[in-house]
């Protein structure tokens, strides 16, 4: 047997875990394989850190969420937000599922067009968008909605050049009761804003303002909130009828649906926590039914992002080192840190052990490989005792991580995408120094041959 490496001694208090409602603490928790295929094999063939992606969760996911509203409602559309993953093979997937594209700025635009999607069936959103991204935008008849009286003006202004009503939609921030209103995007409803800006748009004669959009938040764990923008932005619809004899082509309802995830600091194991696509559709698509005539019913689009693609990414990685703080808890430093789990700085990601190390479970802190202070994957998490070369695997990693990740002191790592029959594709290669570099330009000066040692101070 071989002689195990020496370890200082140190003195753990040991916590069994307490009973609570749902019984004991869950025994550990391993990820032996992803979709059928071993972690190991896939370290030994792509290298570690890895991101995977598999394809049959976001089908699966698509069909549920797509299942769920069109029960229930028979004009539903989904967009896919690119931010939320804008890798081609991901957005592929999706509009292969029958989404369009919902894009919050003009590069992310281009991406769309590129795989092939019309302008009219990408939706426009964003805070920010520069004159000639509306110009573009209006030019392929995509579904703007607009956000401030600015983009008004600029519209009107793009719509007198081209000699023809520019559809538009607008969005509502609202209060639905949620402890934090977001109120930065869009217009305020309860101040009378939107009714303002709705008056403005008919009044200009040079706009049609067809569409309502609200994106109330994100990670939304309660569908009474959903509910509760339903009733508002029908209400409103409904005054916009009266006073302007508007009929209204689409209600947006943004994204927001919970992953199985877990935020910091919440209480209760996701499982408990996420609700179902059914219980979002629920509460939202009885209202909007009972709100317009049976024959005129506006499309209900869903901007769904984190929901769809988080449970499908997964990210491998390996212990470089362990070591004890002066604390007493054991640490591990991986080969992946928050540059690319960006989101472990909001949720308490899941770590999972991919080799059997016993039993004993001890607290441990979770650091990535930065030189960096912040880079902390998890600050609290019971695994066994694994190993330097021992690989664990991260996740939920779909959301938002492939598109906030950066190269800061590590390169980003490969991506594979696993498919439905067993295919293995790579979808983004691991960069290097020569992709980091590609766009610096060195001035002559500077060159080596000129610049080392070159300066005589003497
Ligand atoms: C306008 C809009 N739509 C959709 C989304 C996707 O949200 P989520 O990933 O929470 O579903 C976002 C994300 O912030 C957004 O800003």
């Amino acid at each position: 047997m071989p002689k195990s490496d020496y370890e200082k001694p140190s003195i753990v208090r040991h916590t069994m875990g307490m009973m609570n409602e749902f019984g004991r603490p869950s025994g550990q928790n391993h990820c032996y394989e992803i979709d059928g295929v071993p972690v190991e094999s896939l370290v030994k063939e792509y290298g570690s850190p890895l991101i995977v992606f598999s394809e049959s969760t976001i089908r699966e996911r698509h069909a549920e969420l797509h299942r769920a509203f069109s029960l229930r409602y028979p004009k539903i559309q989904i967009a896919w937000s690119y931010k939320t993953n804008y890798l081609n093979a991901i957005c592929a997937i999706m509009h292969q599922e029958g989404s369009w594209a919902e894009v919050v700025s003009e590069y992310e635009y281009e991406m769309a067009k590129n795989l092939g999607i019309k302008g009219n069936h990408i939706v426009v959103n964003g805070p920010y968008k520069p004159d000639s991204f509306l110009m573009n935008a209006v030019k392929d008849k995509a579904m703007i909605n607009i956000e401030s009286l600015d983009e008004i003006y600029t519209l009107e202004k793009i719509a007198s050049a081209y000699g023809e009503a520019v559809e538009v939609g607008m969005r509502i921030n609202m209060d639905t009761g949620m402890l934090t209103a977001w109120e930065r995007f869009g217009v305020n409803l309860e101040s009378g804003q939107a009714y303002e800006v709705a008056k403005r748009i008919v009044s200009g004669g040079k706009l049609k303002l067809v569409g309502l959009h609200s994106h109330i938040g994100t990670f939304i764990l309660d569908p009474k909130f959903y509910q509760q923008q339903a009733i508002s932005l029908c209400t409103f619809a409904s005054r916009l009828k009266d006073e302007f004899g508007i009929s209204l082509k689409y209600i947006n309802i943004g994204g927001g649906f919970a992953s199985r995830n877990r935020l910091k600091s919440t209480y209760l194991p996701t499982t408990y926590m996420a609700p179902s696509f059914d219980a979002y559709a629920e509460s939202i698509c009885n209202i909007i039914l009972g709100a317009f005539p049976h024959d005129n019913l506006p499309t209900l689009f869903l901007e769904t992002g984190r929901a769809l693609v988080d449970e499908s990414g997964y990210l491998i990685s390996t212990v470089g080192s362990t070591k004890r703080l002066p604390s007493g808890i054991r640490a591990l430093i991986l080969d992946a840190g928050v540059n690319i789990a960006v989101t472990s700085y909001w949720y308490d990601l899941e770590i999972l052990p991919v080799q059997d190390r016993g039993y004993f479970m001890e607290d441990h802190v979770i650091f990535g490989p930065l030189c960096m202070n912040i880079d902390v994957c998890r600050d609290l998490v019971k695994l066994p005792l694994l190993n330097k070369g021992d690989n664990v695997v991260i996740r939920p990693f779909g959301a938002y991580n492939v598109t906030q990740w950066t190269q800061f002191i590590r390169m980003r790592p490969p991506v594979l995408l696993l498919g439905m029959n067993g295919e293995m594709d790579v979808i983004r290669e691991a960069e290097d120094v020569t992709y980091l570099k590609q766009k610096e330009k060195l001035p002559k000066r500077l060159e080596p041959a000129n610049s080392v040692g070159s300066v005589n101070r003497e």
